[in-house]
C-alpha cells in the first residue's frame, strides 16, 4: 500500500507541514510506503484558462502546461490513497494548493482523466492564526473532492488551540484509511 501526501505551505517545520507528517506517521504504522510533496517546492503555475476557457484538460484529461503538476498529479494517481493538508489562508487554500488543486480538477472532474475517482482521500484544513475560515476552506476541499469524484475517508479541521489532539486525529485517520485497503 502507498500513500501520497500533498501539503501546501512553504514552512517545513510549521503546523501544515506537522499535520502531512501525522498522515505519513500513520501510514507507515500500517506497513504502508508514504511519499510527501510540498508544494511549494515544485513548480506548479497557475491555470492558463487555454483556449476558449477549455482545453486539453476537457478534451484528454491532462493539462498542456509544462512544469511539476504532470508528475505531482501522476504520483497521486499512482498511490492507493493520498492526503492533501492545505494552511487556511483567507479562509480558502492556500495559493500553491490552489493552484494545483484548480487544474487537478480541470483534468479530472466527472471521473475522466486518470485514476482519482473512487480513491480515498483525507482533506486538512489547518489555521494557525485566529481560525476563522476555517469552515470555508475545508468547504473548499470537500468541493474539489466532489468534482473529481474522490472517495473521502475525512476531512479534518486543525486551528492552534485543536492542533495537538487533531494531529492525533490526522494521524489515526490515515491510519484507518490505509488499513482499510490492506
Ligand atoms: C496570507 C495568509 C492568510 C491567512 N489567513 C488565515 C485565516 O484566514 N485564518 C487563520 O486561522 N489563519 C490564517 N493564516 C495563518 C495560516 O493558517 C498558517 O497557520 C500560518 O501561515 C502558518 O503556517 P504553517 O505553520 O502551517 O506553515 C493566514 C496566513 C497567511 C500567510
Amino acid at each position: 500500500m502507498n500513500l501520497v501526501t500533498l501539503h501546501g505551505s512553504p514552512n517545513t517545520d510549521g503546523l501544515t507541514a506537522s499535520l502531512a507528517r501525522a498522515a505519513i506517521e500513520g501510514a507507515r504504522e500500517v506497513g504502508a510506503a508514504a511519499e510527501s510533496f510540498q508544494l511549494t517546492e515544485h513548480e506548479v503555475s497557475h491555470c492558463g484558462q487555454c483556449a476558449d476557457g477549455w482545453f486539453k484538460c476537457r478534451e484528454e484529461g491532462w493539462c498542456v502546461i509544462d512544469d511539476a503538476f504532470a508528475s505531482v498529479r501522476g504520483a497521486i494517481v499512482d498511490a492507493d490513497a493520498w492526503v492533501l493538508v492545505t494552511p487556511v489562508y483567507f479562509g480558502d487554500l492556500s495559493e500553491v494548493t490552489k493552484a494545483f488543486t484548480d487544474r487537478l480538477r480541470r483534468c479530472n472532474v466527472g471521473a475522466k482523466g486518470e485514476g482519482l475517482a473512487e480513491k480515498p482521500v483525507i482533506g486538512v484544513a489547518a489555521a494557525g492564526g485566529s481560525g476563522r475560515g476555517t469552515a470555508t476552506c475545508l468547504l473548499m476541499l470537500d468541493r474539489l473532492f466532489g468534482h473529481i469524484d474522490a472517495e473521502v475517508a475525512d476531512l479534518i479541521t486543525v486551528t492552534r488551540r485543536s492542533a495537538a489532539y487533531k494531529r492525533e486525529a490526522v494521524r489515526t485517520a490515515a491510519r484507518a484509511m490505509m488499513e482499510a485497503l490492506a
